[in-house]
C-alpha cells in the first residue's frame, strides 16, 4: 500500500523544481491536480481560476521567441538610458529563471476570468465604492496554485510557478489564443531531476504578531 504522506511533510518537503526527467507525467495525475485546484474557496464561489496546458510546440516556440525579443527590448532601453550594469545582470538572471520552462515536460499557464463579478466589483460598477482591485482574484489564484502544486508533490511531481517570463513576454494572451483570461503565471510540472539545497524560512515570530 502507498505510504500516506502527512500535510506537514508535503508542505515542508515541497521545493520549486527547475530540472526535470524527460518522462511526461500521466494526464490522469494532472487532472487530479486540477481537481484539487478546483476545490479551493473563492469569493461567492465564483471559481475564476483556469489552467491551460501549453502543448503546442508552435505556441511554445512563439512564447520563446517573444521572450527573447522582450529581453532585447529591455537591454536596448537600458542602454539608451545608460542604466546600471546591475539591472542588466538582473535581466540576464531572471531570463535564466524563465527559460528553463521550455525544457519542462509540461508547461501550464494559469489565469483568472476577466468577467468575474464578485461583491466588491458589483459595488464598484454601481458607483458605491471608489476602488476595485484584484485582491479577490490574487487570493483565489494563490490558493488554487497551492492546491495544484501540493497535489503534484503528493504524487511525486515537482513544479515551479513562474512570473518572470511575463515580464519579458508582451502579449501572452494573444500567443495562447485566449481572450477571456488574464494570465497570471506559468507553471512547470514533471518528475524532479534535482534536489534543491536547504533554504531559509522565516520563523513563526517573524511572520506573526498580535495587534
Ligand atoms: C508568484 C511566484 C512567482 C515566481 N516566479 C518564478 C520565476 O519566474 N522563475 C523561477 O525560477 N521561480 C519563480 N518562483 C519560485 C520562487 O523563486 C521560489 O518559490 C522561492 O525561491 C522559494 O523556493 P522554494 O519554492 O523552493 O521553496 C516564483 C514563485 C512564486 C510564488
Amino acid at each position: 500500500m502507498d505510504r500516506i504522506i502527512s500535510f506537514d511533510e508535503l508542505v515542508n518537503k515541497r521545493r520549486s523544481i527547475r530540472k526535470y526527467k524527460t518522462d511526461t507525467p500521466p494526464e490522469q495525475w494532472i487532472e487530479m491536480m486540477i481537481l484539487s485546484a478546483a476545490m479551493v474557496p473563492s469569493p461567492s464561489n465564483t471559481q475564476p481560476v483556469r489552467f491551460l496546458k501549453v502543448n503546442s510546440s508552435g505556441i511554445r516556440d512563439r512564447l520563446h521567441e517573444n521572450m527573447a525579443l522582450g529581453r532585447q527590448r529591455l537591454f536596448d532601453t537600458l542602454e539608451e538610458r545608460n542604466g546600471p550594469k546591475r539591472l542588466k545582470n538582473w535581466i540576464t538572471s531572471y531570463y535564466r529563471f524563465s527559460e528553463f520552462m521550455f525544457n519542462a515536460p509540461l508547461l501550464f499557464a494559469a489565469g483568472t476570468l476577466k468577467a468575474t463579478t464578485g461583491f466588491s466589483r458589483k459595488l464598484f460598477e454601481a458607483g458605491l465604492i471608489e476602488r476595485y482591485d484584484r485582491k479577490d482574484l490574487d487570493i483565489t489564484i494563490g490558493l488554487a496554485l497551492q492546491a495544484f502544486i501540493l497535489k503534484g508533490e503528493e504524487l511525486g511531481l515537482g513544479s515551479c510557478i513562474l512570473t518572470a517570463p511575463l515580464v519579458f513576454i508582451s502579449n501572452v494572451e494573444n500567443i495562447l489564443g485566449i481572450g477571456d483570461l488574464d494570465i497570471r503565471c506559468l507553471i512547470t510540472v514533471g518528475f524532479p531531476d534535482e534536489t534543491p539545497g536547504p533554504i531559509q524560512r522565516k520563523t513563526v515570530y517573524e511572520v506573526y504578531r498580535t495587534v
